[in-house]
């Protein structure tokens, strides 16, 4: 559904991104993990065409980002980071707005601002000024407004940033349903448990580069399932093991400050990289 060919961006100087290769089949929920400055909503705006890239080529459902425009348009939902919606329009004039830029006609438009605000939750909102909703539901309400002109993939850049808890878990639900009923899902995050409690797949950037990638199973099965945190003088040592036995005999008689625990994607990353995702 997306493929990527040495997709590259420089910004005068900068490798924003660089020779980027990936396939996202149909039906996946996909996510680019990584810390700031990474790239990841560079390669966004790019697959989205808000940015032109230096290099390489993309295709949605076979089309070509920058010969196809419009057909691309078609093909694709976006949901910014930054809340862009009109704050001084309603909750139905956001999506009306939308459906108009679409062409969409009007009894179709209508009946689609319905349905979506139904699916979003916010068919009680309709009529509020989007400066009156709640943080959360501005983000729903972006997620209905890429979704309005029947898209087949999704992006979302940084989807639960700025959320509290309870909130974000309610975005990942509605990705999750919308990915059932048939959408690709293509999302950015610094946030390792967004990652791992969402994504079917994984690619870890870092520095404009995939470093990785695979499933979060196959991921953390390369640097190893169970780690060993021993605390001692120079800080935390870290070490891997494919199973808790052989952690376990590892450990052995030295049980003071140490942890054993399973690892997870930010151990990748700092495998990877020597580094913090939040760094
Ligand atoms: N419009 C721009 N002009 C110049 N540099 C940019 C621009 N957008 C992004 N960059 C640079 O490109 C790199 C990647 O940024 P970005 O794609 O926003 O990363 P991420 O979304 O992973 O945090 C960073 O070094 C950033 O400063
Ligand atoms: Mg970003």
């Amino acid at each position: 559904m997306i493929q990527l060919q040495q997709l590259s961006k420089d910004y005068a100087g900068i490798k924003a991104v660089v020779n980027l290769n990936l396939e996202i089949k149909k039906g996946e929920i996909f996510g680019l993990l990584g810390p700031n400055g990474a790239g990841k909503t560079t390669t966004i705006r790019m697959l989205t065409m808000l940015t032109k890239p230096s290099g390489g080529k993309a295709f949605i459902n076979g089309y070509e980002i920058t010969r196809d425009l419009f057909d691309v348009k078609k093909e694709i939902g976006v949901v910014p980071q930054h809340m862009n919606l009109d704050i001084e329009m309603t909750t139905w004039e956001n999506l009306e707005l939308h459906g108009r830029l679409h062409k969409m006609p009007k009894d179709d438009r209508r009946k689609r601002i319905q349905e979506l605000l139904d699916y979003v939750e916010l068919s009680d909102r309709a009529g509020d000024l989007v400066g009156k909703l709640s943080g959360g539901m501005r983000r729903r309400l972006m997620i209905a407004r890429a979704l309005m002109h029947y898209p087949h993939v999704l992006f979302l850049d940084e989807p639960t940033v700025g959320l509290d808890p309870q909130t974000r878990r309610r975005i990942w639900d509605l990705i999750r349903r919308m990915n059932n009923d048939g959408m690709t899902v293509l999302l950015t995050t610094h946030y390792i448990e967004e990652a791992e409690m969402l994504c079917h797949r994984v690619g870890i950037m870092d520095r404009g580069q995939l470093i990785a990638l695979g499933t979060p199973e196959e991921l953390k099965k390369r640097v190893g399932e169970v780690v060993v945190e021993s605390l001692n003088q120079g800080g935390t040592e870290y070490k891997f093991f494919a199973d808790r036995e052989q952690a376990l005999k590892y450990v052995g008689s030295f049980k003071q400050n140490v942890i054993i625990r399973e690892s997870n994607l930010e151990d990748v990353f700092v495998e990877l990289t020597g580094r913090k995702v939040g760094d």
